[in-house]
Parts: C-alpha cells; structure tokens; sequence
C-alpha cells in the first residue's frame, strides 16, 4: 500500500490527512477570486445545494447572480428561502427541483424534463454525495454510495449532455447555444480521498458488498477515484480539437457539513463540536468551487483538479487514460440497460 493510500485507509487517518493538507501553507492559491467574477443571466444547475458545501455555493452564487437550479431530493422550504435572500437586490433567481440520486429514473426525469422545458445549463455543479453507514442497496440494485456519489451524477451529465440541456458539439451540436458564446462549465466535488483506492474494481460495481461504518472512508474514497476517473474522461472527451465544454474537478478539502450524518448518535455531538473547530465553514470551503464556477480569468480552460485553491495532480490511477476510458464504457454498459 502506498504512503497516499495509508493516508486515506481509515475515517481518522483520513481526517488528519485533511487537517494535515488544509494547514500545509507550503503551496499558496494560485489565484483569487474577484468581486467582477459574476454569473448574471447565467443559469447554474447545483446537486445537493440543501446542506453543507452546496448550500453555501448557492448562496454565494446567487448573490453573483447566477439564476439557480437546486436539485433536491426532499421539498427544502427553508434552504429555498435561505439562498432566495442572498439573490436580494442583484436580481437573480432560484427554482428548486426534484431529484433522487439512489434512482436512476429519477435522473432521467430530471434531465428528459429541463429539455422539454427548453433550458440551458452555463454551469453545471456535481456536489450531492452520501456516506452511508452500512452497505444499501438502491431501487436500481446498487450500492447506495456508488450510486449516488459516481453513478448517478455521471447518469445526470450524460443526460444533460446527449440532449444540449447542457449545449455543446461533441454530443448535441448545439454549441452554438452557449450563453453569450462563454463554454459551459462543468465542475465535479470529487475528494482527494479518492487516493484511498489502489484499483478501479469494476468487477465489483454490480455487486453489493458489506462494509461497516468504520470502513466508510476507503469505500468513499473508491467511489470519488470512479467519478474523478470518469470526470477526467470526460474532459479529455470533451476537448479532442478545442474546448467544447470546460470540466474541472477539486477537494474541497475538510468541510463542518452534515456528511458524517450516519455516525452513531452518541458520538455525533463531540464529532460535530471537532468538525466546527478544526473544519472549515461550508463557506468558506465554497470558495474554489465558486472560483471554479465564476472566474473570468479561466474561460476557456479545461481539466483542473484541485485541492481547496492548489493545483494538484490527481492520483496516477484517476489520471490514467486507460482507467478513464474503462470506467467510461463500464458506467455506459449500466446506464444502456
Ligand atoms: N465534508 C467534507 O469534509 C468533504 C471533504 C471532501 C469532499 N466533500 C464532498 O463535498 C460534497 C458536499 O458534501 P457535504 O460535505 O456538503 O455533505 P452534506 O452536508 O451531507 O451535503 C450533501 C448533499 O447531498 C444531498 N444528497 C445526499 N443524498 C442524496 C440523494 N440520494 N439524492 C439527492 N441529493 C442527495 C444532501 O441532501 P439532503 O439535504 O436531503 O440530505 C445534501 O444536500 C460531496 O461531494 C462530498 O463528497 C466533502
């Protein structure tokens, strides 16, 4: 096992990776954020903007005015409410709509429905992600896990894609729709715990194996290598003559939100207490998604990865053309039946 992969391997090493990581002062941002990195009469679409890291992106890009798609897979009155006021007074705009990322159906419904309500995606935000306590199986007779963090959220921009919600040439031939002719964007929360998995195991996505909660972390982390693995494909897909559609992913690095929610309830208080003293805020980790999202100084570019603003390269695993390509056709194999 490599010195990466023992980082990752347990809940607790993988929170003093993170900690480790976000204290690391040793690599400065690259770049900043400024106050005319704006989205207005941009329309951006965000998966699991309820809670934690996508809430707070919400926020911030209602209030650069971006008009919102908030995926939710609950009716989330009080968030709608919440990132409505932050749109105040810069004429922004936010609908919230209904999406499960355990049901593949439910997907598709998503996507089939902003095509006949003839939408276009500038930006497309891949956040929603779960870390259950136990293996579930879903409606789809997946893991839970996988499905929601790699299936369905690469299920959703194959979908966007295929039909032009999301306009572009390589799949559609509708680039030409682009807002103001800047590309669309596409930026995926993938997790540097994705340096946990030492193997794609492809072999494995149809079954349904036990884990603990103890074991969570590894686990997560493979399903962040297959998103960050089929996110690199699809970047390179998505730029064989030119830039079609900018696709970027990062870590957001270690944030206070509600994913360790499935901890046992005896432990969740002094765990929640840890988080809000040596995590980050949701806001304050929302900065290089937002950056992502809205720079100016990055139109036209493709295929960052990142950790909070550092530019890092992804494991050689998730960098490898080949692995990219086979979990590619192996997501397409499921997404065909
Ligand atoms: N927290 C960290 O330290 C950390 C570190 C690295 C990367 N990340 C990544 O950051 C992203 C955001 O996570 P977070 O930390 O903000 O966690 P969070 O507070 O638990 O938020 C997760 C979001 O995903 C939604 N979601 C979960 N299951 C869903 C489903 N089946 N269908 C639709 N939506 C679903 C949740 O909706 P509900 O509100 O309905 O539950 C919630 O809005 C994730 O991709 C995570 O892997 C987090």
């Amino acid at each position: 096992m490599s010195v990466q992969q023992q980082k990752y391997d347990s809940n607790s090493g993988a929170v003093w990776a993170g900690l480790r990581d976000l204290n690391d002062r040793t690599d400065p941002p690259y770049d900043e954020l400024r106050s005319d990195d704006r989205l207005d009469g941009r329309t951006v679409l965000i998966t699991g903007a309820t809670s934690g890291l996508g809430f707070a992106v919400a926020k911030n890009l209602a209030a650069r005015g971006a008009r919102l798609l908030l995926v939710s897979r609950r009716e989330a009155v009080k968030e709608l409410e919440a990132v409505r006021s932050a749109c105040q007074g810069v004429g922004a705009s936010v609908k919230m709509l209904r999406a499960d990322m355990r049901d593949f159906s439910s997907i598709r419904t998503l996507a089939a429905g902003l095509a006949d309500a003839g939408e276009r995606i500038d930006v497309t935000i891949s956040n929603a992600a779960v870390v259950p306590s136990s293996a579930r199986e879903t409606i789809d007779g997946y893991e839970e896990m996988l499905q929601v963090n790699a299936l369905s959220p690469a299920l959703l921009l194959t979908e966007l894609l295929n039909n032009g919600v999301i306009p572009n040439n390589t799949y559609a031939g509708n680039g030409l729709d682009c807002n103001k002719g800047l590309l669309p964007r596409i930026v995926v929360i993938a997790s540097e715990a994705h340096r946990a998995a030492s193997t794609l195991n492809l072999d494995t996505l149809n079954t349904i194996e036990p884990y603990r909660m103890a074991e969570s972390t590894p686990r997560y982390g493979w399903t962040k290598l297959l998103l960050l693995s089929f996110t690199r494909e699809l970047a390179r897909r998505l730029s064989v003559d030119s830039v079609d559609i900018s696709v970027h992913a990062l870590c957001p690095g270690p944030v206070a939100s509600n994913i360790a929610r499935e901890t046992p309830a005896i432990a969740r208080p002094l765990l929640n207490l840890f988080f809000r003293v040596f995590f980050q805020s949701p806001e304050n980790a929302a900065y290089p998604v937002v950056y992502l999202a809205a720079s100016n100084r990055i139109e036209g570019q493709t295929g960052f990865y990142q950790f909070l603003m550092r530019k890092r390269p992804p494991s050689n695993l998730a960098e490898n053309i080949n692995s990219g390509m086979a979990v590619w056709n192996a997501f397409e194999e499921i997404f065909r039946n």
